[in-house]
């Protein structure tokens, strides 16, 4: 740091002589240097056409990562000595990544080599801009636009446009991975009359002497079918979207929902375990407010208020199952839910 002092004046505000330091003075702006490609028009053409091999190879890249999603098989592993990992993801990250740094890189050359690189000096103004002002800057993004050289340089805007065009594509390739989509299938689960509520550990039917007031199991359908190798995939599928928690309240704290009169026992009441926001299963539960939370996006539900949303980004309460008692005494459901589980977003259109 300098030891040269500002220079000191003396002012009177009203409460005798202050001193202020003077503004420093504006060192102005540096002599300009030239680069090579603004003095040699071949520099500057090399450095288009290396510009323009970035944008194109980023292009060629982004259809090596789709390519690579479909022919590298999805089980493959990459090694490479104690490196090693799935190749499929590999390949396509690597593509994508290095098509984006490309663009970046070509971006960045294009700037340094080839655009205008004059420097400005203005002074500070008042935030606002008057209409002067607004037009100017149009003058002047007009006149940027044209000395970047891009309505003029089709070498360049050819590979961006092709480079930035193709980098769509793996976007696009890349949505098959989020698997058939759901049609109706959340508007159906296992759960149907009679069906009676399992505890999802102990693996017994619940009756209602089993659950005491504050208490909150997990539970499955009766009806589930054991977990097979050859039907695992259909089995976790009717698993993940019959999964409820049951849970008693004392009934004087219950907000029942009108038709709901006769869902639940004696408190006991049953809602999907799947969070309405994005799916997560659900059980963090606090006996005291009788909210369960979400660990995913902390959207909490009220459970004896019919599971009505009273935090976080889920759109609607959680879909109750309405409960009943066999012959027997154990808990049943009285039929399917009545609206979809899982996630509102798959309800739309
Ligand atoms: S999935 Fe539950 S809050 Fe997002």
């Amino acid at each position: 740091m300098s030891d040269e002092k500002l220079p000191v004046v003396k002012a009177d505000e009203g409460h005798g002589a202050v001193e202020v330091a003077e503004p420093i003075a504006d060192p102005g702006i540096e002599p300009h240097e030239y680069r090579i490609t603004d003095i040699d028009p071949k520099a500057a053409d090399r450095v288009e056409r290396q510009v323009s091999a970035m944008f194109t190879l980023a292009g060629v890249l982004a259809l090596g990562s789709c390519v690579a999603y479909f022919a590298i098989p999805r089980d493959s592993v990459f090694e490479f000595g104690p490196l090693s990992g799935n190749a499929n993801n590999m390949a396509i990250g690597l593509c994508i990544g290095l098509a984006l740094f490309l663009i970046g890189a070509g971006a960045i050359q294009w700037a340094k080599k080839l655009m205008v690189d004059e420097e400005i000096s203005e002074d500070r103004h008042p935030a606002h801009s008057s209409p002067e002002q607004i037009q100017d800057i149009t003058e002047a993004f007009k006149q940027g636009a044209a000395e970047s050289g891009f309505g003029r340089r089709t070498l360049i805007r050819r590979g961006l446009f092709t480079g930035l065009g193709l980098l769509g594509l793996p976007a696009v390739v890349l949505l098959r991975d989020l698997g058939p989509l759901p049609g109706r299938t959340l508007y159906h689960t296992i759960w149907a009359k009679g069906i009676r509520v399992v505890n999802d550990v102990t693996a017994r039917p619940i009756k209602p002497a089993d659950m005491i007031v504050g208490q909150l199991v997990n539970a499955i359908p009766a009806n589930l079918p054991p977990l097979q190798e050859e039907s695992a995939v259909e089995y976790q599928n009717a698993r993940a979207k019959a999964a409820v928690i049951v849970v008693r309240i004392r009934p004087t704290e219950i907000r029942t929902k009108p038709g709901r009169e006769n869902w639940g026992i004696d408190g006991i009441l049953c809602y999907s375990k799947i969070c309405t926001h994005v799916g997560c299963p659900i059980s963090l539960y606090e006996q005291t407010t009788h909210h369960v939370l979400c660990p995913c996006h902390q959207s909490t539900f009220d459970l004896a208020d019919s599971a009505k949303v009273v935090f976080g980004p889920a759109a609607r309460p959680l879909p109750q199952l309405p409960l009943a008692v066999d012959s027997e005494g154990y808990l049943v459901a009285q039929s399917d839910f009545t609206e979809p589980v899982g996630p509102s977003f798959f309800e739309r259109g």
